[in-house]
């Protein structure tokens, strides 16, 4: 219980400070990780408890080693609306450099899955040293939040980039949004639009990703153009609908029958 009140409190501050009222997501949800580096105390949920000393740690990647991939996830056990993530790594004192240099180039990924292949990139790391209180911007909608990093055989990194004993360690993962993707706001309290694909819009804007069959517009309000009807907007009506009518925007029928 005290460590409990202890973590709040940060919380409470942390929130206060940028006014956001999005909840921390990732708490105490489900992380697991490519692979775990030998020993006790560096498994993938020490990434998500709430205690910035205890950290993961996986096996090191690079030409050296048998790993040439890394990630790590935390699976929210439904599609929420992502807003910010921000990654506390591990520091030790005077080896900032490189740490920064071992998890340089890293993405981070949105999935529905939790497969990396189809995943929405959210973040990828530029040739600079990334800092290792790191925060990003990702308006995504999925189950699933994914660190991922590769330092692979015969590619040459930009400088700075560590390519031996690449320790990935993550103290934590803080993921804020809304814990139900067909909300927006920043109370998390107003529904999407109905006619956006899947229900999911913009954590901020409330505009939807993709558009239900037979709208578009940025909030899927506005019906497709006479003559055209589907998924985006890009199937021809046959035409010959009764008096000339328009064919159904969303079905492309002749709502009210056909041509004589
Ligand atoms: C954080 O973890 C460390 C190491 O396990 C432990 O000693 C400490 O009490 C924990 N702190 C909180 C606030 O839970
Ligand atoms: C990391 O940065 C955030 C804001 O960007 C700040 O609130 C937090 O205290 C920092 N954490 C540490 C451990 O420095
Ligand atoms: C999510 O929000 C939508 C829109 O307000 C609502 O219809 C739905 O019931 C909510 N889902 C859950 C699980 O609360
Ligand atoms: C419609 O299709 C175009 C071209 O494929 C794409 O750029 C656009 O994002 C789509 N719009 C919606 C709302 O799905």
């Amino acid at each position: 219980m005290r460590n409990m009140s202890y973590n709040h409190c940060i919380f409470c501050v942390a929130g206060l400070l940028v006014v956001y009222a999005y909840d921390d997501l990732s708490h105490s949800k489900i992380a697991t990780q490519s692979h775990t580096y030998t020993g006790v105390g560096y498994g993938a949920t020490n990434a998500v408890d709430g205690n910035i000393t205890t950290c993961t740690r996986t096996k090191d990647i690079g030409p050296n080693s048998p790993d040439k991939t890394v990630w790590w996830k935390v699976d929210f056990g439904e599609i929420i609306n992502v807003f910010r993530i921000n990654i506390l790594f591990k520091n030790y004192n005077g080896y900032d450099i490189r740490q920064r240099g071992r998890i340089a180039g890293f993405s981070l990924l949105v999935s529905k899955t939790g497969d990396i292949h189809g995943a929405t990139l959210c973040y990828k790391a530029g040739p600079q040293l990334p800092p290792l209180n790191f925060t990003s911007i990702c308006s995504e909608s999925g189950r699933y939040v994914i660190f991922y990093n590769e330092r692979l055989d015969g590619v040459t990194y930009p400088e700075g980039y560590e390519v031996i004993n690449v320790l990935t360690e993550l103290c934590e993962v803080t993921v804020q949004g809304c814990n139900n993707a067909s909300v927006y706001g920043t109370d998390c309290d107003t529904p999407c639009p109905t006619t956006c694909k899947d229900n999911t819009c913009h954590i901020q804007s409330g505009s939807c990703f993709k558009c239900k069959p037979g709208w578009s517009g940025v909030k899927c309000n506005t019906k497709c153009k006479e003559g055209l009807y589907g998924d985006n907007c890009t199937q021809q009506c046959t035409g010959h609908c009764k008096d000339g009518a328009a064919c159904n925007h969303v079905t492309g029928l002749c709502d009210g029958g056909c041509d004589a």
